[in-house]
């Protein structure tokens, strides 16, 4: 009999490309999320909003999985924007979820979405990290996620926990929430990168529920080709799409090697422990370049005579040139607080305190 895998963040960029993988794998999916936009009609679809305790009990009671897959969050830099919403869906979500499947499922297989972020910021000058390595994230998004794991680690469930790199999606370069425009510059171009295409995430988060690897932290991002710096991720990509790169001055300086402050948490993952588990990477950067610029190919020609307009246009967004141009702080936080205006008592509180304790020892 087929296993029945509950998909939350299933209309999500990584959450519509594991529907079809965890279909593959054989299992039966019902997925969930606060939308159903782009979810097949052929697929079950339960509404539900995950801060909403009891009916995240009532979803997994009427369900009863044999795994779940928690792929919703409100992801960085939506985090930053928004962060009581982040600690309500990436915290509150996270522990009505829990909480349902021990109830409701206790002999589930719980798979959890996480990122790289749990991480905390990462020089390049020491730009590798491996599952076992200390984390210290200095922004709320990485905080959660940490805060998730380790619940789920003590939760009692058969689990494990997926620290994603930077997902690629070539239908969706930049999603449409205002808080992307100016967070492309606030990432300094040194940033070490991981990047990993969203079909091979899929394939990485539907082989982990088929295979349940209990206890296990993985880290998944795309192969040696991947591991590259923001300046040369996003110069393909802009190339691909037959833009000219935004000038270096528009993007945050490059903090002193030597220090973690003030570089973002992306960092390049010894992934190949993942990789010989889970069997995912199959779409090399090259190849995803090259199916960029195919996929570009029409829309670059007509483009082409708005290409300055355009490119001032998106250099425009940043927060370091023009009228209401922002001095660079020692941390990437500081900037964030004061990019997204957030008041000072929620940024320090929602950041930098201690992860909350488990409920569930
Ligand atoms: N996109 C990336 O580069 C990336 C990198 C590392 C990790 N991840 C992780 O992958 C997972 C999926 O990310 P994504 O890029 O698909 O994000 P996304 O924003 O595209 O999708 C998240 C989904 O969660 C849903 N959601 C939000 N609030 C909800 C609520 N209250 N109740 C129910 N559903 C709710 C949203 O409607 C959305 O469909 C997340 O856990 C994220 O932390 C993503």
């Amino acid at each position: 009999m087929s296993k029945t895998a509950l998909l939350t963040g299933a209309a999500g960029k990584v959450g519509s490309y594991a529907i079809g993988a965890l279909s593959r794998r054989g299992m039966e999916v019902v997925a969930t999320d606060v939308r159903s936009d782009g979810i097949p009609t052929d697929i079950r679809f339960e509404e539900c909003d995950l801060t909403d305790a009891s009916a995240v009990t009532r979803l997994v009671a009427r369900v009863k999985p044999d795994v779940v897959v928690h792929c919703a969050a409100i992801v960085a830099p939506v985090s930053y924007a928004e962060p009581e919403l982040a600690e309500a869906v990436n915290l509150g979500g996270t522990e009505h979820l829990i909480f349902a499947t021990k109830r409701h499922a206790p002999d589930a297989f719980f798979v959890f979405v996480s990122s790289y972020a749990a991480f905390g910021p990462c020089s390049p000058e020491n730009p590798v990290r491996r599952s076992t390595d200390p984390c210290s994230p200095d922004d709320n998004y990485g905080l959660q996620k940490l805060t998730g794991e380790s619940w789920l680690r003590h939760s009692g469930l058969r689990q494990c926990s997926l620290r994603l790199g930077a997902v690629m999606d070539l239908r969706n370069l930049m999603p449409d929430h205002p808080s992307y425009r100016p967070f492309v510059f606030m990432v300094s171009l040194d940033q070490p990168e991981h990047g990993v295409d969203v079909r091979d995430a899929a394939r990485a988060i539907a082989s982990a529920a088929a295979q349940q690897p209990d206890g296990h932290l993985l880290l998944i991002g795309g192969d040696q080709s991947w591991k590259v710096t923001a300046r040369q991720l996003r110069g393909e990509v802009f190339g691909a799409i037959g833009m000219a790169m935004p000038p270096e001055k528009a993007f945050r300086p490059s903090p002193e090697l030597s220090t973690r402050d003030g570089w973002f948490y992306e960092c390049w993952m010894d992934e190949k422990y993942s990789e010989q588990m889970l069997g995912f990477q199959r779409i090399s950067r090259a190849a995803y370049m090259d199916e960029l610029r195919s996929r570009s190919r029409v829309r670059k020609v007509a483009l082409s005579p708005f290409r300055p307009f355009v490119s001032r246009a998106l250099a425009a967004a940043s927060p370091y040139t023009g009228k209401n141009a922002i001095e660079p702080g020692a941390t990437l936080w500081d900037d964030i607080s004061r990019v997204y205006e957030l008041p000072p008592d929620v940024a320090r509180h929602r950041s930098s305190s201690p992860p909350p304790p488990s409920p569930f020892v």
